[in-house]
Formats: structure tokens, sequence, C-alpha cells
């Protein structure tokens, strides 16, 4: 397994594994996650198939971990809690509007069989796939009905991860909504790193950067690069919610931004509902 072994605990509700989170992760991203997926219920309603259709509406989380997650200290009392997939697929069913298709990877293979496993009973098609995600959106992808509403949650550790081609493809989806993790403190750690490097992840996951970048601090140039990632995704024809979540650690550190993307006006305005969950103060730039 490639995370350290005090990342993964195994849950005593049924014996797969946990991945260890921070407790925003259940109170911000989760709790985001879910009331996403239920307000945009009566919308995927309106994708519930006539017979031909196959996969009207799916659920895509190529960085899905194993389906739950553990908070706590390492000595001190600890919490279970649904990860990403379970959170989705839960509420689409608690809200009578159950994604049709199911598609999930993680580099991490035991990662993959306990998601899959989990959701055996929730997710009648679920497809999963083990690898990058870079490698893996394309089969996650495939045989969905492009004039279906899909929905995928791109959640990796780090911007090493995120490479800006997942994007590129999702984006040929005419109905996809997007929600990505954004490692805002990748980004403030390792920006000396980047600029001193002729090649490096930042490449992959905002190609182009160096030529936008303009002398300036390094707030500043933090910013340069994550507004050029920003006009990527426009480019693809997707549009950012203005409302992008900013998560904080207990002692505010920046930890990482939500950012919404959709190509349609209902996805952004349903997300200007909901994604105010914790008022943050700016994107810490
Ligand atoms: C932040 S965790 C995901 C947590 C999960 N989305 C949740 O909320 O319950 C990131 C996951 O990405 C996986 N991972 C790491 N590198 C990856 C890559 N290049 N492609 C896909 N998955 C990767 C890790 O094994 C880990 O499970």
């Amino acid at each position: 397994m490639s995370q350290a072994n005090e990342t993964v605990r195994i849950d005593p509700s049924d014996g797969l594994p946990a991945l260890k989170a921070g407790r925003w992760a259940v109170d911000e991203k989760h709790a985001l996650l879910r009331n996403y997926v239920g307000i945009c219920s009566a919308t995927r309603r309106q994708f519930e198939p006539p017979p031909a259709w196959k996969a009207g509406t799916s659920y895509i989380d190529p960085y899905c971990g194993p389906g739950r997650i553990w908070v706590g200290q390492k000595n001190g009392p600890i919490t279970f809690h649904d990860g990403s997939p379970l959170v989705a697929v839960k509420e689409a069913i608690a809200k009578q509007s159950a994604f049709m298709s199911v598609r999930i990877g993680d580099l991490e293979p035991t990662f993959v069989e306990a998601t899959r496993q989990r959701l055996s009973s929730l997710a009648p098609d679920l497809r999963t796939e083990v690898g990058t995600a870079e490698e893996t959106i394309l089969k996650l992808t495939e045989g969905l009905n492009p004039k279906g509403l899909h929905f995928a949650l791109l959640d990796p550790f780090g911007l090493a991860q995120l490479s800006f081609s997942i994007i590129e493809h999702l984006a040929k989806l005419p109905r996809i909504d997007l929600v990505i993790h954004v490692s805002a403190q990748d980004l403030q750690r390792n920006l000396e790193f980047f600029l001193d490097r002729s090649n490096s992840s930042l490449d992959q996951f905002a190609p182009g950067w160096r030529e936008r970048l303009k002398p300036g601090t390094a707030d500043t140039q933090r910013r340069q690069i994550f507004d050029h990632w920003l006009d990527l995704m426009r480019q693809t024809g997707l549009t950012h919610s203005k409302g992008i979540t900013h998560v904080r650690a207990d002692k505010n550190q920046s930890l990482y931004w939500l950012v919404h993307a959709s190509r349609h006006p209902l996805g952004n305005a349903f997300w200007g509902k909901i994604e105010n969950i914790s008022p943050q103060a700016g994107l810490g730039f």
C-alpha cells in the first residue's frame, strides 16, 4: 500500500480500510458534496431515461479513496465517516435521484476494492479502475451518454496528481459539473521549487503557467498561477462558479480551494446557494 501505514485504519463497522482525514473533510468537503448532490436532485431526475438511454446520470470519482475516512489524533479518540463516493451515492439515493452509473478509481488497489465492496448494494451500475486519474479517466467515462447529466469530484492530495488533461477530457461531456480540490498548501509550500525547476508537476497542472507569470510577491505569483488555471478551465467551455470555497485547517492555515465548474448557469447557481458553508475570508492570497 502506497500510503504510510498510520494513515490507514480498519473501520470496525465493516472490517475494511479507512483513510485519515482532517475534520474539515467532513465539515466542509463532504458537507458541500452532500449539499450539491442534494440540491441537484430535481435536475437529475429530469435525466432519468426513457428505456433506450444508458447512463442518463453519473457520478465520477477518480480519487475515490477507500470509501471511509477516519478523523482524530493518533492516540486520541477517533471517528469514522463516509468518504466521498459513499457520501455522494447515499445522498442521491436519499433524494430519490440515484446516479444511474457510478465510476470510481484510485491509484491504490485496496482502496478501489474497499469502495467497490461498500458500494456493492448501493450502485448497481458500478465501474472501477485502478491507476492514476490521468490514466483511468478515459475508461471511467467510457460509454457515458453525452446527453446525460454527469458530475465528477476531483479530490487529489496535491497538484502533482491533478493533470489538466483530466479536466480537458471531462469537459468534452456536454453536461458535466465538476467540484475540484486544488491544493493551496502545495502552491504555497512549493512555489520556489516550481519556479526553480524548468520541469515540474505544475506544468501538467496548469500548462503555460510560466509564460503567464509576472514579477511580484509570492502571493501575487500564486494568484497568477491560480488565475491562469481558472482561465484554462474557461477555455474548455466550463465556467467556474464565483464562490470558491477556501478550506483552512484548525490554526487557519490554508489547505485547499474547492472550485465548482459547470457549463450550465443552473449548476453555478446551485453551487452559489450552498458553497458558503463556513464563511472564509478570501482566497488566502
Ligand atoms: C484526498 S484522498 C481522496 C479522498 C476521497 N475523495 C474522500 O473524500 O473520501 C486522495 C486519494 O487519491 C489517491 N491517489 C493518489 N495519487 C493518485 C493519482 N495520481 N490518481 C488517482 N488517485 C490517486 C490516494 O490513494 C487517495 O485515496
